[in-house]
């Protein structure tokens, strides 16, 4: 079904306020996020275990105002407390005497992580749930404890595997993102790229891009790109140009079995980009728009369940990320350690 044991992009870390709850489905799952007043993000499961409530419906009192010293929820339908490591501080109902042990109730804690203003949740296993990170979840190069200049975010009516196929798809371009800015039909040439594993995946190593793309002449100087691909759907692309740098961050998130949530953040040093927000808005939002469409799109067919084909070299990477995801399945069911299967190659296709 979904990877386990690994990072999944759960929310900028601007949707998170001070004392504030949000709550999200995530991998079938529902989670309620919380930020203590002190800053820190936590994530539990968004089920009072007393009657079912989402707890997410309820309040977070942090130290002082709850009463027990340390951050809580609260449950709107009895007032349960749970403190942000999901253990159950108070039963406003219990009298003296009914002397139940309340710090044995308690709800499933996922861990959190909180870099380059994403906020990462770790989805182990339910057998596994006590289990501690393998991993850390991906910083950005070169933006030490910088957040997104800009983000877009829009949910596909696909599994994830689509969305991330579709994300990492070279020959698609010239047909779906197709317009007289960005590509042509004319404009489709041969490529050749060299590939290499990298970590939990691989990468296109570093290159000068082809002339044809847009976004990397406005860039100035001569611009040189790495894109990396790594479990669970997270794509980093760093641009270089001059002293310059701009680096795309796609992840990819599967909300249940048919719907995946796509988000997409930049952080760059240029104070031009700054400038030109609501127009690269603009855009993010229309090439984001054109994969939903065409992901949508494919759901028509894929309802027949057809035989589908991945084909050399240009469904190479999809053929990668599923013996990406074979291998972390195992790896993680025998509790040894991942071994990256690819090997490095030079891909060529047209588009
Ligand atoms: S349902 Fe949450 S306290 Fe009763
Ligand atoms: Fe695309």
């Amino acid at each position: 079904m979904f990877l386990r044991d690994i990072w999944y992009f759960a929310m900028p870390g601007e949707a998170l306020k001070s004392g504030g709850l949000a709550n999200k489905v995530l991998l079938g799952e529902p989670l309620v996020f919380g930020r203590t007043r002190q800053g820190e993000p936590f994530a539990l499961r968004d089920i009072c275990p007393h009657r079912g409530v989402p707890l997410s419906a309820g309040h977070l009192y942090d130290a002082g105002s709850s009463g027990c010293g340390e951050a809580a929820i609260e449950c709107p339908y009895h007032g349960w407390k749970f403190n942000t490591s999901g253990v159950c501080t108070e039963i406003p109902s219990l009298v003296p005497g009914q002397d139940i042990d309340v710090s044995r109730i308690r709800v499933r804690r996922y861990p959190v992580r909180e870099v380059n203003g994403n906020i990462w949740v770790y989805m182990t296993d339910e057998k596994r749930a006590d289990l501690a990170p393998t991993h850390e979840p991906p910083a950005i190069p070169g933006f030490d404890g910088k957040s997104a200049n800009i983000r877009e975010s829009m949910t596909f009516s696909c599994h994830v595997d689509h969305a991330v196929i579709g994300l990492m798809d070279p020959a698609h371009g010239p047909f779906v993102h197709r317009s007289w800015y960005w590509r042509t039909k004319a404009s489709i040439h041969e490529k050749a790229k060299n590939f290499a594993p990298s970590e939990m995946g691989f990468a296109m190593v570093e290159h000068t891009p082809s002339s044809n793309s847009f976004a990397y002449r406005i860039l100035g100087g001569k611009p040189t790109t790495e894109i990396s691909f790594r479990l669970p759907g997270i794509r980093l692309e760093r641009i270089h140009a001059g002293r310059h740098r701009v680096v795309g961050l796609t992840a990819v998130t599967p909300i249940d079995e048919t719907s995946t949530e796509i988000t997409q953040s930049f952080y760059w040093t240029l104070p031009l980009l700054s400038v030109a927000k609501p127009v690269l808005r603009r855009f993010m939002r229309a090439f984001l728009g054109q994969d939903r469409d065409m992901v949508n799109l494919q759901q028509q067919g894929l309802r027949f369940e057809p035989r589908l084909m991945l084909i050399n070299d240009s469904d190479v990477q999809a053929k990668w990320y599923h013996r990406l995801k074979n291998e972390w399945d195992e790896a993680t069911a025998q509790g040894r350690p991942f071994q990256n299967p690819v090997k490095p190659v030079t891909l060529r296709w047209r588009s």
